[in-house]
């Protein structure tokens, strides 16, 4: 299975509820969008503003229609808003944009405590104007740390009810944040750090989430513990092997892995190289057997 011998297509994963929105399971992170290399630093190399254009634009020919972005995945030259505003507005129809709010970063690049209550608000209204709409489909709050989240929570909830977002999750939470949010208002969804060799607590917040009806949405599914500054490249092999039975990646191993850890489990993969998108993509299509589920399974045990 690779990307010459298959078309791809995101729908190939089936689709998930966000609220009353629609996806395919399959999507797509900007994060990697603004600069090459590392995500995030403050000297970030910025990326060739036609490659991202173009990486945008297939990844919904592709049927890409989740797109997580925040207003704080920028470089000196680049962000990720102002280029999907200027890939694919006016927007199609059916296509979500997903954007974080919660700690943001300074003009330099430097992050930011916790955004205030009333921060928040301005927060939102930044990326309404970056991306150019009238309300955001979906906001994440984005936490650090365990402190309560009712406030910060409270006040998105507030802008939801005002018509400015349409529905709101939460990223980087414990199985307590969620319980706190949810008790507010409704939660569609948790963006946490999860992959092959995720530790115990995001493995039992991913079934919760599906207990719930939650989507859980996975970030640094390839990435691993190189986190933000990407894939190492090194793989076990437990995901060679598997990559080797299907002619597939060990990326696209990845992605398909955590497909394959419930209905609720959405894929946002980033990159801003063009055949990675492709490939992204192809493994929306990636069935894995009982036998490599097993092969991956103790992986993901012995590791996490
Ligand atoms: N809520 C949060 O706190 C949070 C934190 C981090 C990320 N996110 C979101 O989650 C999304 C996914 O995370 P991510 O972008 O860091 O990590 P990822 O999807 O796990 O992996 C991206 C890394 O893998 C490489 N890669 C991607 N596709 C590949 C392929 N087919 N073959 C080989 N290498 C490949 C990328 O480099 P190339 O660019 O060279 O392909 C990059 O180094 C982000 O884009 C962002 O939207 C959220």
């Amino acid at each position: 299975m690779t990307s010459q011998t298959i078309t791809p297509a995101a729908a190939a994963a089936g689709t998930w509820a966000l609220g009353d929105l629609t996806v395919n399971r399959l999507g797509f992170g900007a994060m990697r969008l603004p600069q090459t290399g590392p995500a995030l630093v403050r000297r970030a190399v910025p990326r060739d503003r036609e490659q991202a254009i173009a990486v945008l634009r297939r990844a919904v020919d592709l049927g890409v229609d989740h797109i997580d972005t925040a207003a704080f995945y920028f470089s000196p030259l680049r962000s990720a808003n102002e280029l999907i505003n200027r890939a694919l507005a006016p927007y199609p129809d059916g296509l979500v944009i997903a954007t974080k709010v919660g700690p943001g970063r300074d003009r330099s690049g430097r992050w930011l405590p916790h955004a205030t209550p009333e921060q928040l608000r301005g927060q939102v209204e930044e990326n309404l104007r970056q991306l150019g709409r009238d309300h955001l489909d979906l906001v994440n709050l984005r936490v650090v740390g365990t402190d309560p989240v009712a406030d910060r929570f409270g006040a998105l909830a507030e802008l939801r009810e005002a018509g400015l977002i349409r529905h709101l999750g939460l990223s980087n939470v414990t199985a307590a944040h969620l319980a706190e949010a949810a008790a507010i208002a409704p939660v569609v969804c948790v963006q946490n750090p999860y992959g092959i060799g995720s530790p115990p607590e995001q493995e039992a917040l991913l079934r919760a989430c599906g207990e719930r009806g939650t989507a859980f949405v996975p970030f640094y599914a390839i990435a691993g513990p190189g986190r933000q500054a990407g894939s190492t490249g090194e793989e076990p092999p437990e995901v060679l092997a598997v990559a080797r039975r299907h002619g597939a990646s060990p990326a696209q191993v990845r992605i398909a892995w955590t497909l394959h850890r419930g209905p609720h489990v959405l894929a946002i993969p980033g990159t801003g190289d063009p055949d990675h998108l492709t490939a992204n993509v192809a493994a929306a299509a990636l069935r894995l057997t009982a036998e490599d589920l097993a092969l991956l399974g103790a992986l993901h045990h012995r590791a996490g």
